[in-house]
């Protein structure tokens, strides 16, 4: 195999792992987990979460993945040769994996709403009775038809096969570099509007002050549960990125830096999206899930001056956010084709994306003409989601945490976040006490409770 890839500067580096990190996870799931969650008081919780938990089991994932050098399964193998370990990197792998078949989908559609909302044609809605009922039919018009989504989802593919065949510096590093910063500069022009709606305080009262009446046992699962899925935990991607980490990376500062600009983009949809739903009426309306994106949203720039521009604004954001994400849940893949089977990176990418192609067509048609077809009730598309994201992902972050925290070779973690004696941290201590004690009993609550 070609020698080993590395991420080439410092800011590269954090752009790609944030990239990898804010997804749609932080831009739709946020902030309707919020509302559905009783705002400010999730809000705090989540916060809580991600400083507490996320930052010290990021920390140990890029610290097993530069230790190893390898891929997410790999990284096992080289520290633990004859022990099983590689189990848990390749439950992250298949979870991954699953959860990129829907993904795309989703992402897939964010390009065709980009797409509508330049050509005008989302807001085309001279036939309909009502605006309201217009952008639901537009919604189920695209999401259940035949061939429509497939178009988006097969252009995110082809997008994906380019960007990672031309390697993880010059492709990955690269886009990176230059999407992060329009994702940031959008953030920031649609926070200078929504704090400017006539209702804005309204909202961001709802978001920002807590009563803590609605917290409960549920909230805080919840809240713990979009914590390790915003930051991507528990899928080999930060084992996959910390093995193209150079030596002198700091990892404790480096998932800091990612971990709080994550939540910040987060909190800032938070403080987008109540403004702008309270201002325009909008309040209770479903914010669950696509309705919220592809609905409730179109129905507020509907009634902006400026409709198309902003609404092609915040598809642009919601397409750059999928589209690093798909990239790097793809890369988990493909790093493991690449090591464990000695390929060739343009044969890796063409093995792990041709059967993302059978598996997302079958996720987009069970959204539509197969949506009959249901197992446990559930569609495939939700039940590809159910297991990947309420199942795989915690028991894998649970394997993770328990062999950094207990099996890893001794001084492991303390050579990787010290490199190798070079530097202090006096955070080893604190992550090894949250990785061995902390985490792996609060997400195991996460895992019993999505069953409850
Ligand atoms: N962290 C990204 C997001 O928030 O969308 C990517 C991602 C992570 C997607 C974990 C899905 C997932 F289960």
């Amino acid at each position: 195999m070609s020698k080993k890839a590395e991420f080439a500067s410092k800011i590269g580096l954090i752009a790609a792992t944030v990239g990898s990190a804010i997804g749609l996870g932080n831009v739709w799931r946020f902030p309707a987990e919020a509302q559905a969650n009783g705002g400010a008081a999730f809000l705090i919780v989540y916060v809580a979460c991600v400083l507490i938990l996320g930052i010290p089991v990021m920390v140990s994932e890029f610290a097993l993945g530069r230790a190893g050098g390898s891929d997410a399964l790999g990284a096992f193998k080289q520290l633990h040769a004859k022990k099983g370990w590689w189990v848990i990197g390749g439950l992250a792998i298949m979870a991954s994996y699953l959860i990129l078949s829907f993904y795309m989908v989703v992402a897939g559609w964010t390009i065709e709403y980009l797409w509508d909302s330049v050509t005008g044609a989302l807001y085309d809605i001279s036939n309909s009775v009502s605006e309201r009922s217009a952008f639901t039919d537009k919604m189920v018009a695209l999401t259940q038809s035949t061939w429509k989504p497939l178009l988006g989802t097969y252009g995110v593919i082809a997008l994906n096969f380019v960007i990672l065949v031309i390697g993880v510096q010059k492709g990955i590093e690269r886009m990176s570099n230059i999407l992060m910063p329009v994702l940031f500069i959008i953030l920031l022009i649609f926070t200078v509007v929504a704090f400017s709606l006539p209702e804005a305080a309204k909202g961001m009262e709802f978001f920002l002050k807590p009563d803590f009446s609605k917290l409960d046992s549920a909230v805080i699962l919840n809240a713990m549960g979009q914590a390790f899925f915003s930051l991507s935990l528990g899928m080999g991607i930060l084992i996959t990125y910390g093995a193209y980490f150079p030596k002198s990376t700091r990892l404790t500062r480096t998932a800091m830096t990612v971990s709080l600009l994550d939540m910040t983009v987060a909190i800032m949809m938070g403080l987008i999206i109540f403004p702008a739903v309270t201002s325009f009426g909008l309040e209770n309306e479903a914010m669950r899930g696509a309705t919220l994106v592809f609905v409730t949203l179109p129905e507020v720039f509907a009634m902006m001056p400026a409709t198309q521009l902003w609404s092609a604004l915040f598809f642009l954001l919601l397409s750059v956010a999928a589209i690093t994400s798909t990239i790097a849940i793809a890369e988990v893949s493909v790093s493991f084709m690449q090591h464990r089977f000695n390929l060739k990176r343009t044969h890796a990418c063409t093995a792990v994306l041709l059967p993302i192609v059978a598996l997302s067509t079958i996720c987009s048609l069970s959204q539509g003409p197969w949506s009959e077809f249901t197992i446990f009730g559930l569609t495939i598309f939700d039940l590809l989601d159910t297991i990947a994201t309420n199942i795989m992902l915690p028991v894998g972050s649970i394997g993770l945490c328990v062999y950094m925290g207990w099996f890893a070779p001794k001084d492991l973690l303390r050579k990787q976040l010290t490199n190798h004696g070079s530097e202090k941290s006096w955070m080893c201590p604190i992550v090894l006490f949250i990785i061995r004690y902390l985490a792996p009993v609060l997400i195991l609550l996460v895992l019993l409770g999505n069953f409850l």
